[in-house]
């Protein structure tokens, strides 16, 4: 029997109403393998770059390899085993950086994280837009990243993103086909709290 769509989401039950993209998107390992284009990339990076940041800063670096091209393999390499397995048939791969100090000052910046995570967001909701499927990842070698990337001390990876096309769940390792489905989430009522947390 063939999962439908609304079997693949149906674990995904909402309680208010949203905008379904949000509900939609999802974190998919199985990918074809087809290389994205430059101008599909340049797309997905100009969504993200009109993310918040603190005093608009815009502390976000993406650095990225497109599947196929010389820098596929080094960023390829950076992951861990077990993304390997799956991410090798992304369509390209993005460290997604941030500058730790405000380039005005050279201060610290306390809030990089915080303003590179919206950025990301930002990614991801357009290449779901565009039919494309995204996945970041922790899971790699943060003490080979730096210089693999050409980073100085003022910038952290926060995280890398496998994007792709959909692919086929059957052909992706035994272990990773029971877990290739949208994930459920806390209720509101134990992560939204009027006036204190408790
Ligand atoms: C910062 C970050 C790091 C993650 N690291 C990995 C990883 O190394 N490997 C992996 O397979 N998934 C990784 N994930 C995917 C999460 O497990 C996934 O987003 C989470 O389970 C929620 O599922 P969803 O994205 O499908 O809604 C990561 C996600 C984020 C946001």
């Amino acid at each position: 029997m063939s999962t439908t769509d609304a079997d693949l989401f149906a674990g995904r039950v909402v309680e208010f109403d949203a905008d379904e993209q949000f509900r939609r998107r999802w974190s998919p390992r199985a990918m074809s393998g087809k290389a994205l284009s430059l101008h599909e990339l340049q797309r997905i990076f100009e969504a993200a770059r009109w993310a918040p940041s603190c005093f608009n800063s815009q502390p976000w670096r993406f650095i990225y390899a497109i599947n196929g091209s010389p820098h596929w393999s080094a960023l390829l390499g950076l992951l861990m085993d077990m993304n390997q397995a799956w991410a090798q048939h992304a369509g390209a791969l993005v460290a997604v950086v941030s500058r730790k100090t405000f380039e005005h000052n050279g201060q610290p910046a306390p809030t990089h994280s915080f303003d590179a995570g919206s950025a990301w967001m930002s990614m991801a909701l357009q290449a779901q837009h565009m039919g494309l499927v995204s996945h970041a990842m922790w899971g790699f070698h943060q003490e080979q990243a730096p210089e693999v990337l050409g980073l100085s001390e003022d910038y952290a990876v926060q995280a890398m993103v496998a994007i792709g096309y959909p692919g086929n769940k059957a052909e992706l390792p035994e272990k990773y086909q029971e877990r290739e489905m949208p994930s459920p989430r806390k209720p509101l009522a134990e992560i939204v709290f009027e006036g204190k947390l408790g």
